[in-house]
């Protein structure tokens, strides 16, 4: 194997998505398979997990789905004791788990008095506990091993304010600000041997906006148009953009690079707007 072929090879490694079923993970996922990993693809919907996993088999990869919840402890106690039986070890944590909940935004009509905090406190509970006990149960095996990767998901809501998502943008600050915390944790702790990084997508169509961003024609709604004005690239992202952010992020090219928060966002962040 050449240099550069080796400094990206990831075959033979294991790697758990949580939110596997969901477009982006899957996408991701089937990516990470092509390059030779074994993928455990988790998510509280276990069909959409078994779909994405029987995808991938089908094409000659190797990959499972398994029902988790990602905020349920003993879940995930149990389906790592299953990783450990089948693969015997994991080399890379991706916390795909996430999403927005209606009840914790603020609609044009509504404002900052009408929030209601059982769903703030659901959407920060999925976003940032989602992450961190995913990190902690299977975070442990890297530890143990003194070796893996920790991928998380932000957003570009937590880099500035988006109208409405107030709660998600909070909860995807704080997988950023996560991330930075346990880079530092982990690097300082085991000997720089596990690195925490993050994505921070910017818009991708996936099932929890794409009525937000496109009407049926397939034509931009106002709010798409929005998004569409301030991304210098003039388009949505395509879930199969983030794979090699992941490959890279995961593998021998970057084991220097930790605590990052990496935009992958057709420059939304860089763009003021005028
Ligand atoms: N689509 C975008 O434009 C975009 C942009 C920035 C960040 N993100 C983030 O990327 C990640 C994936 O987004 P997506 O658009 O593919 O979303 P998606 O809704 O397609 O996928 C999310 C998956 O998480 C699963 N899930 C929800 N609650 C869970 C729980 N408690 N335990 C386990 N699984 C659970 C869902 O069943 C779903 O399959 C999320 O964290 C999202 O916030 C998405």
């Amino acid at each position: 194997m050449n240099y550069i072929d080796n400094l990206f090879n990831l075959s033979g490694k294991v790697a758990v998505i949580t939110g596997g079923g969901g477009v982006l993970a899957a996408t991701i996922g089937k990516g990470l398979a092509n390059a030779g990993m074994k993928i455990v693809f988790l998510d509280i919907n276990e069909e959409a997990a078994i779909n994405a996993a029987t995808l991938i088999n089908s094409e000659g990869g190797e990959a499972i789905g398994l029902k988790t919840n990602v905020l349920e402890m003993d879940a995930l106690e149990k389906t790592k004791k299953l990783v450990l039986e089948k693969y015997s070890t994991v080399d890379l944590l991706l916390n795909a788990a996430g999403g927005n909940m209606p009840g914790a935004t603020i609609s044009p009509e509504s404002t900052i008095f009408d929030l209601k905090i059982d769903d703030l406190d659901k959407v920060t509970d999925l976003n940032f506990k989602g992450t961190v006990l995913p990190s902690m149960v299977f975070g442990k095996v890297m530890a143990d091993k003194m070796s893996g990767n920790i991928i998380n998901i932000s957003s570009m809501a937590a880099f500035q304010s988006i109208t409405r998502v107030i709660g998600y943008s909070a909860a995807k600050a704080a997988v950023s600000n996560l991330t930075m915390w346990m880079a530092m944790e982990l690097g300082m702790k085991y000997e720089g041997k596990i690195r925490v990084n993050a994505l921070a997508p910017g818009f991708f169509i996936g099932n929890q906006n794409r009525a937000l961003l496109l009407n049926e024609d397939g034509t931009y709604t106002e709010r798409g148009q929005k998004v569409i004005n301030n991304t210098p690239m003039g388009r949505f992202g395509e879930a199969d953009e983030l794979v090699g952010a992941v490959l890279y992020l995961a593998s021998d090219a970057a084991t220097f690079v930790t605590g990052v928060v990496l935009p992958i966002d057709g420059g939304f962040s860089t763009f003021s707007g005028v």
